[in-house]
């Protein structure tokens, strides 16, 4: 079940609370480039502006970068380019990252972060041993964000630390990114441009780390992997007015999220860890038969039971605008009729 995702919660009809990709159109700053590309399709397309684009948003040489067709590709590199001995997978998370890596024939090692901790890295053990480790921040589907500085405590000469970022841009600000980090050895941070702006169809995402990885990536990526429209995509949202409404819509889902947490609570309803992202995890009694009721009610939400440490009464719900959060806890409050845990 590892390769079961959000999208396949979803059907005609359904208000969508599965998938984390945010509903608003992309602003016509982004949709012009996107559309203006399409006038070069003939030509294969050339990553070299859109690489220094995104370089300069993190700071960092374009020989820093690699773009990927989104950041689901990143995580099919890892295995064939870094060929690891012991690989380690701090879940719950996203679980790309781990099927990717069986699927090339590497092991994988979980370390599970527990519930009574918040899903939070408190006492979380990587064996020494460990050549790559590949962690979320802010975690998909905990939504807790991580101190920048426990994970910097990952790295070490030797090892490759992972930090999937596809979520990074729905914290404003993002102070816990390591995506400016050049000083750590081994730092690969993976982003997503698909989340924020919308664009899960177009497929547009980045690895940043020391130039001698993303070398080793990039011989592993195939070839024209990143069309001219996801280029076009790239280049504009790496400019400074992207980052900026990137801050304001990070801002905005704060309080949205504020809504919603207080209305599950409201409703009895057991929420994980601190929520830090564009979506939250709940815990149920009776949770498929809790989901099964809310698709009949109209809604779509992201089961559990296929990450790592979770089970069946735990739910994943994106954050909405707050209108439709309040609707869905009144149906939610329905459901439960009183069987919160
Ligand atoms: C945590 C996390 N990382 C990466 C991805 C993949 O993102 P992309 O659309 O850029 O491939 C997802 C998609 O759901 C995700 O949840």
């Amino acid at each position: 079940m590892l390769r079961f995702h959000g999208d396949a919660e979803v059907a005609p009809g359904l208000v969508d609370l599965a998938v984390n990709v945010r509903q608003e159109a992309p602003p016509s700053w982004l949709t012009g480039p996107i559309a203006a590309s399409l006038a070069h399709l003939g030509r294969y397309p050339d990553p070299a502006e859109a690489t220094a684009a995104i370089a300069r948003r993190h700071g960092r040489p374009p020989q820093e970068v690699l773009l990927t067709a989104g950041a689901a590709q990143a995580f099919t590199l890892l295995g064939p380019a870094l060929r690891p001995r012991r690989a380690v997978v701090v879940h719950p998370q996203f679980t790309e990252p781990e099927a990717a890596l069986l699927t090339a024939g590497h092991e994988v090692t979980r370390v599970v972060l527990r519930e009574s901790d918040g899903f939070e890295l408190a006492g979380a053990e990587i064996p020494e041993t460990t050549d790559l480790v590949v962690i979320g921040n802010p975690t998909n589907p905990t939504s807790v964000l991580h101190p920048a500085a426990g994970i910097a405590a990952f790295a070490r000469e030797g090892r490759v630390t992972v930090v999937d970022e596809a979520f990074a841009d729905t914290v404003p600000g993002e102070p816990e990114s390591l995506a400016g980090n050049r000083a750590l050895p081994g730092l690969l941070v993976i982003r997503s441009l698909t989340k924020t702006w919308g664009l899960a169809g177009l497929r547009i995402g980045y690895v940043l780390g020391p130039a001698e990885v993303i070398d080793r990536l990039r011989e592993h990526a195939p070839l024209w992997s990143v069309s001219t429209p996801a280029l076009a995509a790239a280049i504009a949202c790496a400019s400074a007015r992207a980052v900026d409404m990137e801050r304001a819509i990070a801002t905005r889902l704060a309080v949205d999220r504020a809504h919603l947490v207080a209305a599950l609570e409201g409703a009895g309803v057991r929420v994980a860890g601190r929520p830090a992202s564009s979506f939250v995890l709940i815990r149920v009694a009776g949770g498929e038969r809790v989901r099964i009721a809310l698709r009949e009610h109209g809604f779509a939400v992201r089961r559990g039971e296929t990450f790592p440490g979770l089970g069946p009464d735990w739910l994943r719900i994106a954050v909405r605008d707050t209108a439709t959060s309040d609707a869905f806890v009144a149906v939610l409050s329905n459901v439960l009729g009183g069987s919160t845990c």
